[in-house]
This record gives structure tokens, sequence and C-alpha cells, in this order.
């Protein structure tokens, strides 16, 4: 079943057009990556679904709710949920703080301790760190308390945003296990990322973006053989 829906998207920023002719889709229990270079739309796009921005044509559908009609703030309600690229962890609260505040659309406090309990089975690394504030971590672990605070509500699909920036390689094979094992279990993803062949080893289809249109799309095979992902975004 689709699950998510992106058709004909335009997008950007004031008089500056950034999207044009995006359509994209992914389907339930599906992890599906974006690639592309710096300033292609990536982040446009997945501002765009998650409703911070206004496309100027298009259309969005998630869970059968037209997302364009729907106020950003309750789209998480709704079940969609991004990490942006930005992380936006609260510093200065408690990793445990930082995480509830990820349970707001969840309708019991009970529901949102179930859910922490959760969190702590996924993130065994940040169970030490429970009342450390969240600006002491280290990048890493900042990064598993934002998708940890996504993954409070339960959502139907995750979108993050370049989760491994600025992170050290043996940092990001530390969160793709854990991202793997996310999708084993059912969790729906789509997946901004710069590091290719890290994308391309979790996901099962990917988007090609660039210059704000999709290049090329496939499963994550006929990707890694594609003589223009290949020269483009694998160095090969
Ligand atoms: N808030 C903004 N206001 C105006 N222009 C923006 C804004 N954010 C991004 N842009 C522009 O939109 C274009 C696409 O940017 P975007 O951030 O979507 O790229 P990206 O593919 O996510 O790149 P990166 O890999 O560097 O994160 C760029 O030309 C960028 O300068
Ligand atoms: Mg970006």
């Amino acid at each position: 079943m689709t699950l998510l829906s992106v058709e004909g998207i335009r997008s950007g920023y004031g008089s500056l057009q950034v999207l044009s002719e995006v359509s994209l889709e992914v389907a339930e229990g599906e992890a599906v990556a974006i690639l592309g270079p710096n300033g292609a739309g990536k982040s446009t796009l997945l501002r765009t679904i998650s409703g911070l921005i206004t496309p100027t044509a298009g259309a969005i559908s998630f869970d059968g709710h037209d997302l364009l009609a729907m106020p950003a703030h309750r789209i998480p309600h709704a079940g969609l949920v991004q990490v942006p690229e930005a992380r936006h962890i609260f510093p200065s609260l408690s990793v445990r703080e930082n995480l509830l505040v990820g349970g707001t659309p969840l309708p019991t406090r009970a529901a949102r301790e179930a859910a922490l309990d959760d969190i702590w089975r996924i993130f065994p690394m940040l169970v030490t760190k429970r009342d450390a504030p969240a600006g002491t971590l280290s990048g890493g672990q900042q990064q598993m308390v934002a998708i940890g605070r996504a993954l409070m509500s339960r959502p139907r699909l995750v979108m993050l945003d370049e989760p491994s920036l600025g992170l050290a390689p043996l940092v990001v094979r530390e969160l793709y296990e854990v991202l793997r094992g996310l999708v084993q279990s059912g969790l729906t993803l789509l997946l901004v990322e710069q590091d290719v062949p890290v994308a391309l080893s979790l996901v099962s289809r990917a988007y090609v973006v660039e210059n704000g249109s999709i290049a090329l799309s496939g499963t994550a095979s006929e990707l890694r053989e594609s003589d223009h992902v290949r020269q483009a975004y694998l160095g090969i």
C-alpha cells in the first residue's frame, strides 16, 4: 500500500523556485532514500512534505490524507515525522525530557512512558545518559536523541535529513545498525543522505535529486550499477 505520495511538486522560498515536477512514492514498510548533491533541493523536499513550506503546485497525500490541506502542526499527529538536518534538540533539557517532547501526540502519560521504554530498548547507549543535559552528549548520541524523539509518537513514516552529517564513520555504522533494525521491524523510512554507499546499504529504492528534479530513480542495486551514480556519487 502506498503510504506517501508526492505528485508534481513545485516548491521553493519566495521567488526562488527550488523544486519542479518532483514526484515520488513510499509504500508502507519501505525504506527509500533521496540522494543528490549539496543544494539540489533534498531538504526543501522534506520541508515541503512536512508542511513547513507550501508548494506552489502539486499534491501530497499521506495515509489517505491530503497533507496540503492539513496545518503543519497536525501532520505528526497523522503519523508523519521529520528529523531535521540540524537535529534541533533542546541542549539544556535532559535526554528523557527531550524524548518526552516527541511523545506529545500520544494520548496518555502511560502511553508516553511505554514509548519511552521502547526508546531505551532501541538506543541502549542512551540509558545511562537519561538525566544528562542533551547538549553534553556526543554528536552521534544527539542524533540518536533526535531520532528517538521522532519515534516517540509511534509514527507511520519517519523522514531523516542527513543523519550521518558530521559523525565519525564508526558512529555512522552504529547509527545505521539501529536504523537497519528499525526497518527490519517494519518502520517506513524516507532518508535523505549524502553518504551514498551507506544509504544504498539500508534502503530498497532511491531517488536522485539534481537541480530540483528527480534525475533518476530505481532499486538500490540498479542505482549501484548505474554509470551516472557510479561516476557522480560513488567515485568509480
Ligand atoms: N531558507 C531558505 N531560504 C532561501 N533559500 C534557501 C533556503 N534553504 C535553502 N535554500 C536554497 O534552496 C536550494 C536547495 O537547498 P536545500 O537545502 O533543499 O538543498 P539540499 O539538497 O538539502 O542540500 P544539502 O545537501 O547541502 O543539505 C539551495 O539553492 C539553497 O540555497
Ligand atoms: Mg539538506
